[in-house]
């Protein structure tokens, strides 16, 4: 049985213009051990669809689906369920980690507070901290630990947002754009950073990025959303070395590496999704049919893929 099983996931925000479909009938698996990796442009539904599994979302939403955990659905387990599921099975970093650091508590103490939580005291709980911003690439460990969160940079906090995440020993952890807003360097180092942790075989990651480059590093396999539908999934070596769907190799052409030719147009509105393909009006290969029926994704090449055009 897969650890993580999402089926027929729909998200629907209610708002003053309409009802606006962000997430439309998602299914996906992660096994016990594996990086699963959610791609896409900005406002796909990448984020949307890991803060449903953890019920974070607002209250202006509408959500259908399944998303069994270990067997339990996580979409309809009561709050007190759920407190469990969250920090201590399921570890959320979000895409800003910085809010969820009190600025008032040194950066050890952060870490610490775990460990005693867990019946350590306090002197082996700090050594249990330092060892962990240690594991974590923070520089100077014994010294960043005597900090406060602002006095680190934005990749080393979170860092130690993770580090706090992955104290508790969670089974899955679900990233939400590890490297937006890095420079550079940083986000080198991060991608390296969670090539480490992908490494340890008994953790399950759910990775949601923009950032082609760390889920091609890191994941095993992976899907690419478009306008909250699921257009493409399968191994990440073979979904971004040889990508089937017009809007994946659109995306992979927009790479740097690959020329930075921009992908044209935009996705459609949410609160009026085409009946056809929603790709459709930004694809170079469309056809009549395509603006017809909606695709469904089926399994073509060893993996998935949601276009008529074979
Ligand atoms: N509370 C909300 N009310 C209405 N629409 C929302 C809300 N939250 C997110 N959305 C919409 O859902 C879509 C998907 O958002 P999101 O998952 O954040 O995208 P991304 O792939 O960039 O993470 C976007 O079009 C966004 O505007
Ligand atoms: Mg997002």
């Amino acid at each position: 049985m897969a650890l993580l099983e999402v089926k027929d996931l729909d998200v629907i925000f209610e708002t003053r213009l309409g009802s606006a479909r962000a997430v439309n009938n998602v299914s996906f698996h992660i096994e016990e051990g594996e990086t699963f990796g959610l791609i896409g442009e900005s406002g796909s539904g990448k984020s949307v669809i890991g803060m449903s599994l953890l019920r974070l979302l607002p209250k202006n939403a509408r959500v259908n689906g399944k998303a069994l955990f270990d067997g339990s659905d996580l979409l309809s387990t009561n709050d007190e369920e759920m407190q469990k599921f969250r920090g201590e099975q399921i570890a959320f970093i979000p895409q800003n980690p910085t809010a969820s650091l009190n600025p008032l508590i040194k950066n050890g103490l952060q870490v610490s507070e775990i460990f005693e939580k867990k019946g350590q005291d306090k002197h082996e709980s700090w050594r249990a901290a330092l060892k962990v911003m240690e594991r974590l690439l923070i520089r100077e460990p014994s010294l960043s630990a005597n900090r406060y969160p602002h006095q680190l940079s934005g990749g080393m906090r979170q860092r130690l947002v993770t580090g706090i995440s992955l104290s508790l020993e969670p089974r899955l952890v679900i990233a939400d754009e590890p490297t937006k807003g890095l420079d550079s360097l940083t986000r080198r180092s991060t991608i390296e950073f969670f090539r480490k942790l992908e490494g340890k075989h008994d953790r399950s990651m759910l990775l949601i990025t923009h950032d082609l480059d760390l889920a091609y590093e890191i994941c095993d396999r992976l899907a690419v959303l478009y306008a909250g539908e699921i257009v493409e999934m399968g191994p990440a070596k073979n979904v971004m070395d040889d990508p089937e769907h017009p809007y994946t190799r659109g995306l992979i052409k927009s790479l740097p590496r690959n020329g930075l030719q921009p992908l044209e147009g935009n996705s459609p509105s949410l609160l009026r999704l085409p009946d056809g393909c929603f790709f459709q009006e930004r694809c170079i290969i469309q056809t009549v049919d395509c603006t017809r029926k909606h695709p469904q994704l089926s399994q073509y090449n060893g993996w998935m893929k949601r276009c008529i055009l074979h």
